[in-house]
């Protein structure tokens, strides 16, 4: 029998009430396709601090580094605020990109058919909406050196340094090219080019790498245009890549496009097969327990991690369908419950999806 070894890494608030589901979802998968995911739980975020006074402890480190995938679900909590910078738990989520070179992140924002009128925005305008956003992950802003907070000349001063070498541009431009082969080979490169010195060389660098691609249609954007044209019209993009910073942004915009941050997976890869999946949205800690988030999210996440770290692209596309067909059936969590429709938790929502993969 086939088997993946697979690191859970549930995190804080509502992190392991969804990744539960998740696992559900992929314990379907493993019993309709006849193989054995075996589980491994490791603390991380505010949860790890706890334990072991880090927030991302070697124990959590090495389990992931020795594992086909790893499974995330949210860091961070409130209760954290008041930490230093460096045992936060959102310190862990970056160190752990950065341990495993997770430097390509991919947010797929898709719009279901079904919840087109869960978005805030008209449906005319989302209908339709297929974009993938490629972050670049282990660079930028986010990492760059020097970096702190100190007194110059009497006055508190804050800085960080947005830097990315050519070989940072170039891996992630080939990424992205290579998404937009398998796509419409539209390929939109987002920076700040009028103003910033390292977007003049990420769009050098985007060019360079463009000319493997000749089927593929660049083009540029300003990320304060492209925050823009996601709303007025997110129909005219396809595949999106952009740094660090800019795509953290734009992917939180993009998920108002399906209407809810319940609903984005995400797939955070490196050169090897071994990735991280997770959900772009945080760990909603007021929601705890409480059987009312949206389990989808990761759900679609662990459908990214069949799909990229294991290469079941069928069960992944069961996965999604049968995400699709409960939507269809009308149960909405409420995050996207409309009138009229069936409300359902968390895990209720986790056990329709897993029984209809397995239908
Ligand atoms: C994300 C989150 C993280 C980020 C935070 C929690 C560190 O917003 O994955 O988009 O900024 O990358
Ligand atoms: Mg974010």
């Amino acid at each position: 029998m086939k088997s993946f070894n697979i690191t859970l890494l549930g995190g804080d608030g509502t992190g392991p009430d969804v990744v539960a589901e998740g696992v559900k979802v992929l314990n379907a998968v493993g019993q309709k396709y006849g193989v054995d995911f075996v589980y491994e739980e490791e603390l991380i975020g505010g949860a790890a601090y706890e334990q072991y006074k880090t927030p991302l402890p070697d124990v959590t480190v090495s389990a992931a580094k020795s594992s086909d995938a790893v499974f995330l679900g949210a860091v961070g909590d409130w209760k954290y605020d008041t930490l230093p910078p460096e045992v936060r738990p959102e310190r862990a989520l970056l160190g752990i990109r950065k341990a495993l070179n997770l430097f390509a992140n991919l947010r797929p924002a898709k719009v279901f058919e079904e919840l087109v009128s869960s978005s805030p925005l008209k449906p005319e305008l989302v209908s339709g909406v297929d974009i993938m956003i490629i972050r670049e992950l282990t660079g930028d802003v986010y990492f760059g050196q020097p970096k702190g907070v100190e007194v110059r000349d009497g006055i508190r001063t804050g800085f960080n340094n947005m830097i990315y070498t050519e070989d940072e541009v170039r891996r992630i431009a080939h990424v992205a090219f290579k998404t937009a082969m398998k796509r419409s080979k539209k390929l939109c490169s987002v920076d700040k080019a009028n103003v910033l010195d390292v977007s003049r060389l990420w769009r050098e660098i985007v060019i360079e790498v463009s000319k493997e691609y000749p089927e593929v249609e660049l083009s540029h954007m300003y990320v304060d245009n492209a925050a823009m044209q996601l709303i007025r019209a997110p129909k005219q993009f396809d595949t999106i890549v952009t740094g660090n910073i800019f795509g953290d942004i734009l992917s939180d915009e993009a998920s108002m496009l399906p209407g809810s941050l319940g609903l984005l997976p995400s797939a955070s890869l490196s050169d090897s097969a071994l990735g991280m999946y997770e959900p772009i949205h945080g760990s909603a800690p007021d929601l705890k327990g409480k059987n009312t988030v949206n389990p989808i999210a990761t759900i679609l996440s662990a459908a990214m991690m069949l799909k990229y770290s294991f290469g079941m692209d069928q069960a992944a596309c069961d996965v999604e369908s049968a995400v699709k067909s409960v939507l269809k059936s009308g149960y909405r969590t409420p995050d996207i419950y409309v009138d009229g429709m069936q409300k359902v938790g968390t895990t209720q929502m986790g056990d329709l999806i897993a029984k209809e993969v397995i239908a």
